[in-house]
């Protein structure tokens, strides 16, 4: 069973929403979710780093705040370097999310940040794979995926109001397609790298 850890962290919910969503995404699949809520920055985070340690795939997940990932989420981003010098999570798959109020919000910088983190643990980035919706802006809805068009991952809007209610189905569906996406993709890279050990042995 391929899993896929979701490392997240929500002040307010509404990234948590998008979470629940990919881990949907990956048992749709038909494969094992490992969801890891970062509640605060003083929390001992080597249980979540030995459970991405032990993971397929991962997906980073933060809020856009002032710009960039959550402070909350910047902490636990830096006590990853202890994995740094071990390469463990070298050759992993990784992806990413993020939720903020604007439209734009500056998302694709906290975007970018997680794609940067995956990068220094050398994991593969898998984007978002959903194309930018193909309409009017007067015909972009609450349920149109993908809504903000972006690709590297998933970034969603949410106004300020419950978590129950936004961000809205749209972006919520297009994290369930990036959990497939991640899933789908990790079933994909381990049968690879067993053929090729096969090859090896065959040679
Ligand atoms: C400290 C702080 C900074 C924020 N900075 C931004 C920002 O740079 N861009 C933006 O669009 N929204 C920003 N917001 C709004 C949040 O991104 C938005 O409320 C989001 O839904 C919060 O997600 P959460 O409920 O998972 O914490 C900020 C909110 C807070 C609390």
């Amino acid at each position: 069973m391929t899993t896929v850890a979701i490392a997240y962290h929500s002040g307010y919910g509404h990234t948590e929403v998008l979470a629940q969503k990919v881990a949907e995404g990956v048992r749709d699949a038909g494969q094992t979710p490992v969801l890891l809520k970062i509640e605060s920055a003083a929390q001992d985070f080597a249980p979540f780093i030995e459970a991405i340690t032990a993971a397929d795939a991962v997906v980073f997940g933060a809020p856009t705040y002032m710009g960039d990932v959550s402070g909350v989420f910047k902490v636990f981003a830096d006590a990853t370097a202890s994995v740094f010098f071990t390469s463990a999570w070298k050759d992993k798959l990784a992806a990413g999310f993020t939720n903020s109020h604007s439209f734009a919000g500056d998302k694709l910088h906290a975007l970018n940040s997680l794609a940067i983190l995956a990068a220094q643990h050398g994991m593969n980035w898998v984007n978002l794979g959903v194309a930018p919706p193909s309409v009017t802006a007067a015909e972009r809805g609450p349920d149109t995926i993908n809504r903000v068009g972006s690709f590297i991952g998933v970034a969603a809007q949410s106004d300020n109001a419950s978590p129950e209610i936004t961000p809205p189905a749209g972006d919520r569906e297009t994290a369930r397609l990036l959990g497939e996406r991640i899933a789908k993709a990790a079933v994909r890279w381990a049968a690879g790298a067993e053929a090729v050990e096969a090859l090896a042995k065959a040679a």
